[in-house]
């Protein structure tokens, strides 16, 4: 044996019982008690719990968006997952009019082979079907190991938003070859007008960013994609949740029996639309804009109840200096932030607080996210899955600041949380990654993760 993980609780996302855990060649060899311990490397567990690696199924890394680059590249956003607790990202490169799905997934491939740090994954967004040739080619990343694709309602005049006929034809061949189909849910229309009065009225503080995308802006979109996956009977995975009506729309269709999939991020979760009011207001600038407290306790309650499936980061950060191109006007500010340093510290110490459960944080973070989208080695501590490991300390204050972050970016939205609880040591694939407050893996680690499509 390489490892032997002893005295810890091991969590899933049904049971949590005390065992030791094996690793050998990176993989869990065996869950029992009293493992022969020559020549393995022992890690006491004792009051610690014993984690699946985190999936954040929602990145954005060194996307060009907003007039300038995220400011995460695929080394330190995935050093920043390792830290956290994230052991694979799966980040969304974009296809655009004229180019190639495969053609985007090979650039983006190759550069993580030389700088991720923990294991990778993509779903591709598709912006043009280029005469049709992007339908016939879906099979190909399917067998390819790309599973899932996302479409934008939004982003029309960035050139990355499809209409609704478009999406009908991504759902369909969807459905055909065994591929999700992901969505970003906002009407594009009402954001154009509202942002065009505002300007007009000379309201351009972040306030007016969500104005321009309240609840019903996106609950419209939620509701009008669920309509044509419940139609066209093709599964659905809506990312970013962030408003009530379009959740309730979207577990009705779930319980009527369509597969339909909910995802939220933290930000959601944590902040309500009061933080554009801020005088920082402009680092919280993403889309859908966080909501009010209405949404922010409808998802709550779906979290609890089964009615969201995954919670990812939506990780798509700028520097401070970008994020103040739009101080004087919020159609100028690049939009998202930083979060996958802090998604499994954050559901934990929800589960730490007992606000839900621990096997609901791996169900959210872990589990699910590996079952929807084809990881078929990641997402649970099962004896042959990969020896993706997190020993969560739940006795450990963290108070979040950039400074202590392993992020490149200078701010973080989520400066001054306090966790009770936090990750001490992350493994990818048996090999520790991340320790006590510190990066201690190797860019290049990281391996494409090649997914399961539903046939
Ligand atoms: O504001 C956000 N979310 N930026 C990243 C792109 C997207 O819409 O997911
Ligand atoms: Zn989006
Ligand atoms: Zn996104």
């Amino acid at each position: 044996m390489d490892l032997i993980i002893k005295n810890g609780t091991i969590v899933t996302s049904t049971e949590m019982y005390q065992a030791d855990l094996a690793v050998i060649d990176g993989k869990i060899a065996a869950i029992g008690t009293n493992f022969q311990e020559e020549e393995a490397e022992v890690i006491d567990a004792g009051g610690k719990l014993v984690l699946p690696g985190a999936i954040d199924a929602h990145t954005h890394l060194a996307m060009p968006f907003g007039g300038t680059i995220s400011a995460d590249s695929y080394l330190s956003g995935t050093r920043a997952a390792a830290c956290g607790g994230v052991t694979t990202v799966f980040d969304y490169p974009m296809q655009r009019k004229g180019k190639t799905i495969m053609g985007i997934i090979d650039e983006k491939k190759a550069i993580c082979e030389d700088e991720a740090c923990v294991d990778f994954a993509f779903h591709c967004c598709i912006t043009d079907l280029n005469d049709g040739a992007i339908l016939e080619e879906m099979e190909l990343a399917v067998s390819e190991g790309i599973t899932s694709f996302k479409c934008f309602f939004v982003y029309k005049k960035e050139g990355l938003m499809v209409d609704d006929g478009t999406f009908a034809r991504i759902l369909t061949r969807g459905k055909e070859i065994g591929a999700i189909i992901n969505i970003h849910a906002e009407n594009p229309d009402m954001i154009d007008l509202n942002v065009a009065k505002f300007k007009a009225e000379g309201k351009t503080s972040p306030w007016y960013h969500y104005l321009s995308r309240p609840e019903f802006v996106e609950s419209e979109a939620d509701k009008r994609a669920v309509h044509w996956a419940k139609n066209l009977e093709a599964p659905l995975y809506i990312v970013h949740m962030a408003d009530k009506e379009g959740l309730e729309t979207a577990i009705t269709a779930k319980r009527e029996g369509y597969e339909i999939y909910v995802e939220t991020c933290p930000q959601y979760l944590e902040f309500t639309s009061e933080v554009y009011k801020r005088e920082d207001g402009r680092n919280f600038v993403c889309s859908p804009p966080m909501k009010g407290k209405e949404s922010q306790d409808a998802l709550w309650n779906a979290i609890r109840t089964g009615g969201i499936d995954t919670v990812a980061t939506d990780h798509c950060p700028f520097q401070s200096y970008e994020k103040d191109w739009g101080k004087d006007d919020f159609t100028k500010i690049p939009n998202g932030c930083a979060g996958i340093e802090n998604l499994y510290p954050y559901m934990l110490s929800a589960a730490n607080a007992g606000k839900i459960t621990f096997n609901k944080a791996v169900e959210l973070c872990s589990g699910n996210p590996a079952r929807i989208f084809g990881c078929t080695q990641k997402g649970s501590l099962t004896v042959g899955k990969d020896a993706d490991i997190v020993i969560y300390d739940p006795s450990k204050d963290f108070t979040v600041s950039a400074d202590t972050m392993h992020s490149d970016v200078d701010h973080t939205i989520w400066e001054g949380t306090k966790f009770h609880g936090y990750p001490v040591m992350t493994f990818s694939r048996g090999k520790l990654v991340y320790k006590d407050g510190k990066f201690v893996g190797q860019p290049g680690w990281g391996k494409f993760v090649k997914r399961a499509g539903k046939k």
